[in-house]
């Protein structure tokens, strides 16, 4: 059953220049259950398709759609109040920094029992049991003395544990984490994506993991969409793209870290993008990757569309790479 089904999303914003499109005829589906990656550099619009899905966009912003649903729900036939109210019964998003999205000024307990308040247990003692089930959840223990304590009392990877037990009040069946560990230290890291992924095998919730680290999501995710510009480059099952990158950003990111292409014997072939990414509002004709790209050519001044390029994946791109791989179970 489809959690999540998004065709040609585009969201654009007005500035001083004229509108500038962030997300461009995004569309990507997500199963019951899956964990699926979104990659792509910083400014790729990554942040801007999770708040988009969120209804979290700012008011300036205009989203358009030809669909979007939600756990089989289409959002774009509901008004703002009946959306805003169904997203928060099915889904949640962290983000990367936990402070940031706690009031400094409250415990945890009183946080977390006003979002579990807004779910409808309205007994402040069935609230507090709620709230050390919530809190046992995501491995914190001595639950009476976090109640208690301030965010700053807290770790950077506690506070983001707390984050996820807020997240999860609602059991929602679908958690968006944007960058859920980028401002936590490495062993920390791994700690809270593992606790990201058993809540995902426990509870059915699938997990769309946002990062610009492709190694993370490498070992954590079933699928994965490659971000550029705000346009997805290409999308497929994770095994295939670290086996056989299809589109050359995919590869470039891939390459980028030596541990993995070496795993997947590519050490030899590193290499990383000339350039960097371009401004929203000055983007190149044709292909966004083209003057950053190894392999462009004239017709890459011709937008290329996401195409289905075998029975799993879809890639944007005039000349895909070759599948290098043949043995790797790719018959039918
Ligand atoms: N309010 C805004 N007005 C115009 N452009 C914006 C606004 N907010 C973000 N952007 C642009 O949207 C693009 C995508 O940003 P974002 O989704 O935050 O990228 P990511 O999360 O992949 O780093 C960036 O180029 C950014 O400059
Ligand atoms: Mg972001």
């Amino acid at each position: 059953m489809k959690l999540l089904h998004i065709e040609n999303l585009s969201v654009e914003f007005p500035t001083h220049k004229g509108p500038v499109t962030v997300l461009d005829k995004v569309s990507l589906r997500m199963e019951r259950g899956e964990v699926l990656g979104i990659v792509g550099e910083s400014g790729s619009g990554k942040s801007m398709l999770a708040l988009a899905i969120m209804g979290l966009l700012a008011p300036n912003a205009s989203l358009k759609a030809d669909y979007l649903s939600l756990n089989n729900q289409d959002l774009m036939k509901l008004t703002e109040e009946q959306r805003k109210l169904f997203v928060a019964q099915n889904a949640s998003i962290i983000f990367q920094e936990p402070q940031t999205s706690m009031n400094p000024c409250f415990t945890i307990g009183r946080q977390l029992m006003e979002t579990i308040e807004l779910h409808g247990i309205r007994r402040p003692k069935k609230q507090k049991q709620r709230a050390r089930e919530l809190l046992d959840a995501v491995g914190i223990n001595e639950p009476e003395l976090r109640l208690k304590q301030y965010p700053h009392q807290l770790s950077g990877g506690m506070n983001q544990r707390v984050m996820i037990a807020m997240a999860i009040a609602a059991e929602p069946k679908l958690l968006i984490a944007d960058e859920p560990t980028t401002a936590l230290d490495v062993t920390i890291q791994s700690q809270i994506i593992e606790l990201l992924l058993e809540l995902n095998r426990s509870r059915e919730m699938g997990l769309m993991l946002i990062t610009h680290d492709f190694a993370l999501m490498s070992e954590s995710t079933q699928r994965v969409c490659v971000m550029y510009s705000g346009q997805i480059m290409e999308n497929a099952p994770t095994e295939s793209i670290l086996e056989n990158p299809r589109h050359p950003y995919s590869r470039a990111l891939l390459d980028s870290i030596p541990h993995i292409g070496e795993r997947h014997h590519m050490g030899q072939r590193l290499y990383s993008l000339k350039g960097t990414i371009p401004a929203i509002d000055h983007l190149p004709v044709g292909c966004r990757l083209g003057p950053r790209c190894p392999k462009a050519a004239k017709e890459c001044v011709k937008p290329p569309r996401l195409e289905k390029i075998d029975q799993h994946g879809l890639v944007r791109c005039h000349f895909p790479l070759e599948k290098e791989n043949q043995s790797e179970g790719s018959s039918q």
